[in-house]
């Protein structure tokens, strides 16, 4: 038997259309795949690793997925994931591809046959369930360009690194179901760890989902050994529904196991029915807090997790629907900043929500619900710092939920009563919680991050229910920000005070300070929003006279000095963002104004790096890409906002060597390589 596969290389690809991850299962912190290109994008025999999606942090594959076309009277198929047998295989062509906030499609061409494969990961701004579901769709259409009659097949399989990382040897256990609107597997580890890390930011207690519609026919599966499954497809064009049930390890006894199916698309002269996948990774429970164990919101829906990917299944011409609506309206905002900032809001809102887990306590309350977010190499938990950065997103979908991030974060009060200041995270190796006690030298940093956060979540929201609990229970906004700090504390950055950006080098950073300040002005608004009259006024004249001297001391020579010491230093004052977004009115319109001209001849006349402005001149060439965004958005001058813009997405679309992060936080002004110190994945 003659048949042609088709693999996705990009050789031909010109490198400027593609981002450096294509994003393919993003929906939890743990179910977070994509396909790195970067290198990549040249062919390659490299079997283990070409272009099979991976993990976000383990390099290792997880093949989600191995779609094959074959089309019978040509008898020849087409795989469009997956190194297994690629050097019998000619490389192919894909023709298109597109990035959407909730989709990635490509399309590629077998011979007269073109099929558009599709990953959907829902956003749900109106529906916590429904975005809490963790599961995703991939669904592939076909159509025909000779206008002639073809049958065409699809097949596709998952294997079992969803399950494990590096324990090969793990016992698997696997089921086939059967239902009335569904065919699913089901696959998880024998002897699960229950919510601990593991070194590749994997969890071992996940249960994976491998869904096909039942409504015709035309749906065959199997259960086995790869090249007994994908043989089985490519020599008949079908499976013969057999199910191996010689549960093993992941690595025993012939090849790893793959959960299979495979669909008839019947003889096609146009364009085909859509052939609908289901794919779900979930945890329950999913993280350890104070004295509960906190359960996936949706389980104060669904108790079961079939019926919720039955819903899931059933509702996919709806969600679909939604998905592009939701597509259309982010991007069209996008656009009207620039085509750039648009491919950014495509790559980053599915990535940004792809970090929470939204959780309930298992005595739910309705009112119970946290998020908790795991990012960066360690898998930093609730990070007030990222918080800071991905706020504007969040609040752009839904405030609520900006809000449920913050929750968690009022701990401070009960753990460490004595501290004066809010905490930077809880914690590092989600989804293990283990809270440290804070370190002094970020209090500036997290208390005027936290301050800022919780009123920007109260003022966009206009719902100010929890901001009593934060005059009652934050200790910071009383005591670090009121009386018994002296002032000046914040406003010079007291000795060993630093920022988070710095590594712990940023004594007297007028960023941070200018951040406290702000802090302060927030403790005022809060304070004034439950009442309390007498504290609103101390807190605002303090942000007053602050700011006074902060503007003295930062702002010299017609422009803001990043460290007071040096007049020529500069920097990205991302602090200003929340100023002007939350109408705080702290910094006045001269500084604004010298700040964008200056700005102006920094990094649009004098800039020559590719990717970004360094964020601090003190510190070399390090680019992070939220401060450039930030940054951007608090600019008025449209020449300074669309290049920061520019040369971020342009390090996301650079040819460069991928690893394992996709929207790389921090990085050399110039550097293609993936050398992200603080990976946002
Ligand atoms: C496809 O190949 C198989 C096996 O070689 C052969 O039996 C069959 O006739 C071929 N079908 C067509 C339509 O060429
Ligand atoms: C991408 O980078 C690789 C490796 O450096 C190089 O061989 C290839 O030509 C580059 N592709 C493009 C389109 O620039
Ligand atoms: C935002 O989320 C909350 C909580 O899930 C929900 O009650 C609310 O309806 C959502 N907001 C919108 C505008 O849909
Ligand atoms: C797949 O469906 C989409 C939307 O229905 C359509 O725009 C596209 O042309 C179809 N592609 C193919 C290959 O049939
Ligand atoms: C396995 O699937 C069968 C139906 O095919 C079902 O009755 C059974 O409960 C499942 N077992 C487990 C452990 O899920
Ligand atoms: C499936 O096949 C059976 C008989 O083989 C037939 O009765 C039934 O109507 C078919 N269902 C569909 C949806 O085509
Ligand atoms: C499969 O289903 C499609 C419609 O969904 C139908 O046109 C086709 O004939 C079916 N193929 C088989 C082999 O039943
Ligand atoms: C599809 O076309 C082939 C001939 O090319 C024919 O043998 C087969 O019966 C057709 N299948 C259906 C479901 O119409
Ligand atoms: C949460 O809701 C329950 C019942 O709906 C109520 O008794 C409780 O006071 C609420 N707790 C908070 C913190 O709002
Ligand atoms: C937080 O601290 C304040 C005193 O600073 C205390 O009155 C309050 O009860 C504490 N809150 C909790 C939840 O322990
Ligand atoms: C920036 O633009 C906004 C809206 O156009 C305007 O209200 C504001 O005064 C401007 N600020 C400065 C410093 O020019
Ligand atoms: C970055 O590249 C540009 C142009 O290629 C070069 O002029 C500049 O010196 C480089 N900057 C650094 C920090 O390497």
């Amino acid at each position: 038997m003659s048949w042609l596969v088709l693999c996705l290389f990009f050789s031909v690809v010109v490198a400027q259309r593609w981002p450096t991850s294509i994003p393919i299962a993003v929906r939890a912190p743990h179910f977070n795949s994509y396909i790195p290109l970067g290198a990549h994008q040249i062919p390659t025999n490299d079997q283990t690793h070409t272009n099979w999606p991976i993990h976000w942090k383990d390099e290792r594959v997880r093949c989600v997925g191995t779609v094959g076309v074959k089309r019978l009277d040509g008898n020849y198929s087409a795989k469009l994931f997956g190194g297994v047998n690629v050097e019998e295989i000619p490389a192919a062509t894909l023709k298109e591809f597109a990035l959407t906030p909730t989709r990635s499609i490509l399309t590629v061409e077998v011979g007269p046959v073109e099929a558009t494969v599709t990953f959907l990961n829902p956003i749900e701004p109106n529906d916590l369930v429904l975005q809490s579901f963790p599961f995703m769709y991939m669904y592939c259409n076909v159509s025909v360009t000779d206008g002639r009659e073809h049958s065409v097949r699809l097949y596709t399989d998952v294997c079992v690194e969803w399950l494990s990382s590096a324990d090969a040897a793990q016992q698997l256990t696997w089921n086939f179901t059967k239902a009335e609107s569904m065919l699913y597997h089901t696959v998880w580890l024998s002897n699960p760890s229950p919510m601990s890390y593991d070194e590749s930011a994997m969890a071992e207690d996940s249960f994976l989902w491998f869904a096909s519609s039942n409504t015709n026919n035309n749906t065959t599966y199997k259960s086995g050994a790869w090249p007994i499954c994908r043989k089985r497809f490519t020599d008949y064009g079908y499976l013969d529904n057999a199910l191996d049930t010689d549960y093993r390890a992941v690595d025993e006894g012939g090849g790893w196991p793959v959960y299979a199916f495979a669909q008839d698309l019947g003889n096609i002269s146009s364009t085909s029915d859509t052939a609908v996948w289901a794919l779900g990774l979930t945890r329950d429970p999913l993280v350890p807090f104070k004295t509960s164990k906190r359960k996936p919101h949706y389980t104060t829906k669904y108790t079961n997790v079939a019926q919720a990917m039955s819903e899931f299944l059933s509702g996919f011409e709806d969600t679909k629907n939604r998905a592009i609506a939701l597509d259309n309206s982010l991007i069209n905002a996008a656009r009207n900043v620039s085509n750039e900032y648009a491919d950014l809001v495509s790559i980053g809102a599915r990535l940004t929500l792809g970090a929470l887990d939204f959780t309930t306590a298992q005595d739910e309350h309705e009112n119970d619900t946290m998020a908790f977010m795991a990012v960066s190499d360690d898998s930093r938990v609730n990070a007030v710092h990222t918080i800071f950065a991905s706020f504007p997103a969040l609040l752009r979908l839904n405030t609520t939920w900006a809000g449920y991030l913050l929750r968690p974060l009022d701990i401070g009060n009960t753990t460490w009563p004595e501290l004066e200041y809010a905490g930077l995270d809880l914690g590092t190796l989600y989804p293990t919680i283990s809270i440290q006690k804070p370190s002094s030298q970020y209090s500036i940093e997290s208390t005027g991050d936290m301050l800022i956060l919780v009123w920007a979540q109260a003022r966009v929201s206009g719902d100010a229910t929890y901001l009593s609990n934060y005059v009652r229970t934050f200790p910071s906004g009383r005591r670090a920000h009121g009386n018994n700090t002296p002032s000046n504390s914040i406003t010079f950055s007291r000795n060993g005070q630093t920022t988070f950006d710095l590594d712990g080098n940023g004594i007297r950073n007028a960023n941070l300070a200018l951040k406290g300040v702000l802090g302060v002005k927030c403790m005022s608004l809060i304070a004034g929003a439950v009442g309390l009259q007498n504290d609103q006024k101390q807190y605002s004249d303090s942000a007053d006279s602050m700011y006074n001297s902060w503007k003295q001391q930062a702002f010299q020579g017609g422009h803001i000095l990043s460290a007071y010491s040096s007049p020529s230093s500069w920097g990205l004052i991302y602090s200003l963002f929340y100023d002007k977004m939350l109408h705080l009115d702290v910094v006045n319109e001269e500084v604004y104004n010298a700040q964008d001209a200056f700005y102006e001849s920094q990094i649009v006349d004098n800039n020559v790096a590719t990717f970004g402005v360094a964020f601090d001149s003190t510190v070399g060439t390090d680019v992070s890409a939220p401060w450039n965004m930030i940054t951007a958005g608090a600019t008025n001058n449209t020449k300074v906002r669309d290049r920061l813009i520019t040369q971020v997405r342009a390090k996301m679309y650079a040819n460069g060597t991928s690893g394992a992060s996709v929207f790389p936080a921090m990085y050399g002004s110039n550097s293609t390589v993936s050398d992200d110190k603080h990976s946002a994945r």
